[in-house]
């Protein structure tokens, strides 16, 4: 099985949440595209949904699939979100936004009532940290940002694009990913990034997904907190 086919089995899975009538988030990444191209079928099937997704990207997919886009004065809650992650922990602790899309996502998926992660086993770890944590950060602040983030021990790095041009994020900050490592506790990594000012937030996801939907080798794996 590729790493492909087992983010789509884990994207289908996630259509079986979806309610006629919901408002959902739809997430960022390789794995919510599946999910909503899927959403998308079912939606011209007749399935009446509306959604606000987690980036400029993903909102343009959806349109051009003609799921209808709402927004959080019309919306202030959604009934359930499904986003993909960069690493999956313990406790469904996650590293999120190495497509770059963290704030929004962190914004909709804290106003669902439910956020389930669609990810394929290569997601799985015991100790997050292998996969270098984003941090979002407003761009005149980068220079005193870094130097507190390295203060911690965090190794950040400012991201680029593969042609070397600066990365610049929908909501038109930059991002630090920090490489430091092995995280062991990620409440208090949490707390320390985010008492920097400066910082718009940061790619760990705690305390948020009430479930994970893992596509591997036998199936659809569901893990909870
Ligand atoms: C986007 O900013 C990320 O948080 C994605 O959710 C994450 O990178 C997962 O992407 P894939 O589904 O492409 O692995």
């Amino acid at each position: 099985m590729t790493q492909n086919e087992a983010k789509r089995m884990a994207a289908r899975r996630a259509l079986e949440f979806v309610e006629d009538g919901m408002s959902l988030g739809l997430g960022s990444g390789t794995t919510s595209a599946i999910f909503i191209e899927e959403l998308g079928e079912r939606v011209k099937q007749g399935l009446r949904v509306r959604g606000i997704a987690t980036s400029i990207f993903s909102q343009k997919l959806a349109e051009s699939l003609n799921i209808p886009i709402t927004n959080f004065e019309d919306c202030p809650v959604l009934d359930l979100a499904i986003d993909g992650a960069d690493e999956i922990g313990p406790g469904l602790a996650l590293i999120k936004g190495g497509g770059g899309a963290l704030l929004r996502e962190k914004i909709v998926e804290s106003a669902a009532r439910r956020f389930i992660v669609v990810a394929d086993s290569t997601k799985l770890v015991e100790t997050l940290g292998r996969f270098p944590l984003p941090v979002e950060v407003v761009q005149m602040a980068l220079p005193i940002v870094t130097r507190r983030l390295e203060a911690l021990g965090l190794n950040p790095h400012l991201r680029h694009h593969p042609d070397g041009s600066l990365y610049i994020t929908d909501e038109n900050n930059v991002i630090l990913d920090c490489a430091s490592g092995s995280i062991s506790d990620p409440a208090k990594t949490a707390a320390e990034i985010r008492a920097i000012v400066g910082v718009v937030e940061h790619g760990l996801f705690l305390n948020m997904a009430s479930l994970a939907l893992i596509g591997g080798e036998g199936g659809v794996r569901e893990v909870r907190p």
